[in-house]
């Protein structure tokens, strides 16, 4: 006959196993967002974890996303050669903008897709055109709400965001949403100008730390896997999804 004391030490280790297995199945919790009266250059006067969201880059500055200089400065081939794709992965470009990194990726999987995201229909409309002139099928304009990126569960292998993610102003539903769409094993890539290093010629607003995005993707539980350090201005930081939701 065992007491009811025997019964307790039994019990609760593996209770406390279970419950520390189930805690990454709940909900990520919502850190909240602040408004401030006074916004900074360049911003929209709302804080997320204690960090300024800066305006969006409207459509009609699109040719600039493609100056000549962005190749130097951003390395856009060697940003997608290091995303270590599969021919058949499907890639969600989130805020793809005129689709300067979608059609690099769409040509290292010719089996899998480009997911195309934007909420500016004009971004949509440009990607649209240069498929049509390029003769690129492996590409899909998806248009996004401000806080839903509009990709179904568990259908992607890999996000990219470059130069946006800074300017989403639901960044937490936004992330939400990216992490449901991965699947397990799936990977984000964030790229963004480096917050912390003076010298790069670019508005507080549109950089951010590596000490901030870590902060911020750990809010999903998502696996800080590495930050590549070869670009010149950028920080190319990958999270990996290494459970289910
Ligand atoms: C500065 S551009 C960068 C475009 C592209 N990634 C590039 O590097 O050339 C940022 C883009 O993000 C888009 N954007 C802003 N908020 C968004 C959101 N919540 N969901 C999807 N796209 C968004 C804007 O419309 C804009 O096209």
């Amino acid at each position: 006959m065992i007491s009811a004391r025997q019964l307790r030490l039994a019990i609760l280790p593996t209770l406390t196993s279970v419950l520390l297995y189930m805690a990454p199945l709940q909900a990520a919790e919502f850190p909240g967002y602040e408004v401030a009266p006074e916004r900074r250059t360049t911003g929209i006067g709302k804080f997320y974890m204690g960090r300024e969201i800066s305006f969006v880059m409207g459509h009609q500055a699109a040719g600039w996303l493609n100056r000549p200089g962005r190749i130097q400065e951003e390395m856009p081939d060697e940003v997608v050669e290091n995303m270590g794709l599969d021919p058949d992965h499907v890639v969600a470009d989130i805020g793809a903008g005129s689709g300067y990194f979608s059609f690099r990726i769409a040509k290292l999987v010719p089996q899998g897709k480009v997911l195309a995201v934007d909420i500016q229909q004009e971004m949509l409309d440009i990607i649209e055109e240069r498929k049509a002139a390029d003769g690129v099928t492996n590409i899909e304009g998806v248009m996004g709400e401000v806080d839903d990126p509009n990709l179904p569960p568990n259908s992607i292998d890999a996000a990219i965001m470059v130069d946006a993610y800074h300017e989403f102003d639901h960044p937490f539903e936004m992330i939400d949403g990216i992490n449901n769409a991965l699947r397990v094993g799936g990977r984000i890539f964030l790229l963004e100008y480096r917050g912390e290093d003076d010298s790069v010629p670019i508005r507080p607003l549109h950089k951010m730390t590596e000490e901030q995005v870590v902060k911020e993707m750990g809010v999903f539980g998502l696996e800080w896997t590495d930050t590549l350090d070869f670009l010149p201005w950028q920080h190319m930081m990958v999270f990996t999804k290494v459970r289910e939701n």
